[in-house]
């Protein structure tokens, strides 16, 4: 009995770690939807969803052998794949859920198999299945398509490591702004205990532009287009740069603690004053004019100088301060 559970628990175990290596394949979500020959509306949510073939257009998508809502699909020989859009991540909760009514307020209409279409879907091919194959505990579906359709302007939702996230200016963004102030932090933690607001101050500036000159030039121009970002797709890119400023504000706080603040510079206005400096000498650096480490350290010198009265009392002329990155 104690052998059969180890190995029931060693199936299991083996399948969760199967799940979690093949998660890290990024994909789409789709909501394969068909109309029941009750002429109920029925749908579920599936990442396996892929095109096989053009020339005929073929697709296909992997229904679990257990699953109620794929006996009524492949009751009613047909099947709309919804392709959905960021902004429908809701949807790919609902229709993998035990909710009694999956379409209760979803709108949608009637594709030429009969199929919903839904409402705000990145794209739909409507299709006939065609064959069933076997694959393990799921059936491999392939459809003929029949008919299809796409958004102008779709923002993908992308499923990866069993989460959503998009792939969009908006995430690329966030994540580099994620990046941008791990970076710092972790050069600021790095200082002995005894460094100075200034020095921790000049740490910041030089890890920030080392960091951003890390970075991709795609992913550059998209943290400077950060405020294009769509509305809705917004509220993480703002609270990951909002947690960035905290950072500055925080440094900068100090040194106004310790009365290095140039007098009449508000810190908001001394932060913004920086980040931007910094950003926009990044954007127009190139190679040719220096190396990425003496452009942080003129970066450093420039802010510093700018920021704090008096900066020769910290050494000559803040050469001290101002040694290699
Ligand atoms: C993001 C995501 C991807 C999924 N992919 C699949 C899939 O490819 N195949 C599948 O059979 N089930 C998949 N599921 C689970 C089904 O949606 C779920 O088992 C099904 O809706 C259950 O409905 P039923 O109880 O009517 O069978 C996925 C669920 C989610 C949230």
């Amino acid at each position: 009995m104690s052998s059969l559970k180890s190995n029931e628990q060693e199936a299991l175990d083996r399948s969760r770690l199967v799940r979690e290596v093949l998660g890290h394949f990024a994909t789409g979500v789709a909501v394969i939807t068909a109309t029941s020959t009750d002429g109920e509306p029925v749908g579920m949510s599936v990442n396996s969803f892929t095109s096989v073939s053009l020339e005929p257009p073929l697709v296909l998508f992997c229904a679990g052998r257990q699953s109620g809502t794929w006996k009524s699909i492949q009751a009613s020989g047909q099947f709309c794949a919804n392709i959905l859009d960021i902004t429908q991540q809701d949807l790919a909760g609902r229709f993998a859920s035990r909710t009694a009514d999956r379409f209760a307020g979803v709108e949608y209409k009637q594709g030429v198999t009969g199929s919903p279409v839904l409402a705000g879907a990145s794209a739909f091919v409507d299709c006939r299945i065609v064959s069933e194959l076997d694959g393990g505990d799921h059936v491999i579906v392939v459809g003929e398509v029949l008919d299809h359709g796409m958004s102008h302007d779709p923002t993908p939702l992308v499923f990866y490591r069993s989460r959503y996230s998009a792939v969009s200016g908006e995430g690329i963004s966030t994540a580099a702004i994620t990046q941008a102030r791990l970076y710092v932090q972790q050069k600021v933690a790095e200082l002995p205990s005894a460094a100075t607001p200034i020095e921790r101050l000049g740490t910041a500036v030089c890890a920030f532009v080392i960091s951003l000159l890390a970075m991709s030039k795609e992913i550059r121009h998209a943290l400077r287009n950060l405020w294009y970002a769509r509305v809705d797709v917004r509220d993480e890119l703002i609270a990951e740069e909002h947690a960035f400023f905290i950072l500055w504000d925080e440094l900068l706080a100090e040194v106004l603690t310790f009365g290095e603040l140039r007098d009449r510079l508000p810190l908001d206005i001394a932060r913004q004053l920086c980040m931007g400096t910094l950003g926009w000498v990044v954007n127009w650096w190139t190679p040719e004019y220096c190396t990425p480490e003496e452009l942080a350290s003129m970066a450093r010198e420039f802010v510093l100088h700018g920021l704090i009265s008096n900066l020769q009392q910290h050494g000559t002329a803040g050469d001290s301060l101002i040694g290699p990155v």
